[in-house]
């Protein structure tokens, strides 16, 4: 345990509900082991990014046969065997795709996917096309881009006024539908408001959304259809399309490229997370020929990109995500995962139960239980502290690691876990729930 008298801040914490924080030393394949050598099963794939469990050989030996050689140079006037590499894997596994801009973390990639869609239209003259439309309730990050674009209410209404102006499609969760419509007849009405906003606003830069389904904003899966919709409309009317793969590619939702699965055609995407198998944080925009084409002139033109940190294409990164994508292939992972997904649907009943359980979200490697008070009025289940440090004490009590998102309890494990340890997730997902609720 941490004592209070850290001097670390930890990420959307309430400080003050936390006498101390469990202290994780080392990880053993889909396992946390804390500092008194207590186990728990990682049931948030350590923020959704964790592929094969902790301390895989072949990542590690990745990283350390990097770091011998350079852990770090830039990708400022010089370029690395590692960075070329990936590049190509990635350009190689996503149709349509062209060149891989790389950065840190997901915001960022969002960040650039934003400012190379409205230089684009700069590029081709086209000043005036630069406001952003999307869904209610996508996320892509914390920064004030991410924020204005990906607007998360619960998040992000402290700096409403700060944030840039964005067309947000109004979208509500599956669960909570309004005027009792389907979820087909929901996101056919959300269709035509996209093509009536399209045909009246020729301003808009660029389509943003999460690919597949939105992960932070409530568990929100897409209707077959519905993406692949968005995508043609995005095309009759000169929109580009910017997808956000950052949570839901690489094999979370069941598919390696879920836009490919959609069937749509992104101009630009972005992955993170799951990139480096969860060992090294790194992200990566990739953009479609026409969109790089515009970029090139004459230096004098100042069509060039204007984004670049400095850990762009960072070699140990690279290095590792490299090794990942092969291992991807080697193990048919995407395989695994879409059979050991049914483990989820064998054992969803089970969870739907349970008194305080009102509804279940599920897709690949991902589910989404929302707890509430009341089923018939779906009231969100709340307690004295935040539901997360409840079903977080409990949960480690029952041997699993979980965070919850407001009222939903997450389950988003290493992709390549075993199907007995997602039964034993899920067996301590329901004692948990079942402990704090009844
Ligand atoms: C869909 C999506 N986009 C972007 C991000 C931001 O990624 P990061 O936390 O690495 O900045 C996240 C993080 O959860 C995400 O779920």
């Amino acid at each position: 345990m941490v004592k209070p008298q850290s001097s670390v801040w930890h990420p959307y914490t309430q400080m003050s509900e936390w006498d101390s924080f469990t202290k994780i030393v080392k990880g053993q394949g889909m396992w946390l082991v804390d500092s008194n050598g207590n186990k728990m099963l990682d049931g948030v794939a350590s923020m959704w990014c964790n592929v094969w469990g902790h301390s895989k050989k072949e990542l590690i030996y990745a990283i350390k046969k990097q770091s011998e050689k350079i852990a770090h140079s830039s990708l400022f006037n010089l370029t690395n065997d590692q960075a070329e590499l990936l590049a190509k894997k990635l350009v190689n596994i996503s149709p349509h795709m062209h060149k891989v801009f790389y950065s840190d973390d997901g915001s960022t990639a969002m960040e650039v996917s934003f400012k190379i869609a409205l230089q684009y239209w700069q590029n081709k003259g086209e000043k005036a096309k630069s406001q952003f439309a999307t869904l209610q309730n996508g996320y892509h990050g914390d920064t004030f881009g991410a924020m204005s674009v990906g607007y998360v209410p619960g998040f992000f209404s402290k700096f409403k006024d700060q944030l840039y102006k964005t067309i947000q499609i109004p979208f509500a969760n599956s669960y909570r539908l309004p005027n009792n419509t389907t979820p087909a007849e929901h996101q056919n009405q959300c269709l035509g408001k996209i093509e009536k906003l399209f045909s009246n606003n020729d301003k808009i830069a660029a389509f943003v959304m999460e690919s597949g389904a939105q992960m932070a904003g409530g568990v929100n899966i897409y209707q077959d259809g519905f993406q692949g919709k968005i995508s043609s409309l995005c095309k009759k009317h000169g929109v580009l399309l910017i997808l956000d793969e950052i949570a839901t590619g690489f094999g979370r939702l069941g598919s390696l490229v879920e836009y490919v699965s959609q069937n749509s055609r992104p101009d630009i995407v972005s992955y993170g997370k799951m990139l480096t198998g969860g060992y090294i944080t790194m992200a990566a925009t990739l953009a479609s020929k026409n969109i790089y084409d515009s970029f090139l002139g004459k230096y004098s033109d100042m069509r060039h990109i204007y984004h670049g940190h400095t850990f762009t294409g960072n070699p140990l990164s690279c290095a590792v995500a490299n090794e990942n994508l092969d291992l991807y292939k080697k193990t048919n992972l995407i395989k695994k995962i879409q059979k050991t997904s049914k483990v989820f649907e064998k054992r969803t009943q089970e969870i739907m139960d349970l008194k305080a359980v009102g509804d279940i979200r599920h897709k690949g490697m991902l589910m989404g239980i929302e707890l509430v008070r009341d089923r018939r009025k779906k009231t969100p289940i709340s307690f004295k502290k935040s539901t997360n440090k409840v079903i977080f004490d409990e949960a480690k009590k029952n041997g699993i690691y979980l965070r919850t998102l407001g009222n939903i309890v997450m389950l988003v494990p290493p992709l390549a876990i075993s199907e007995s340890e997602l039964n034993y997730l899920i067996d301590g997902t329901i004692r948990t729930i079942k402990n704090v609720t009844e």
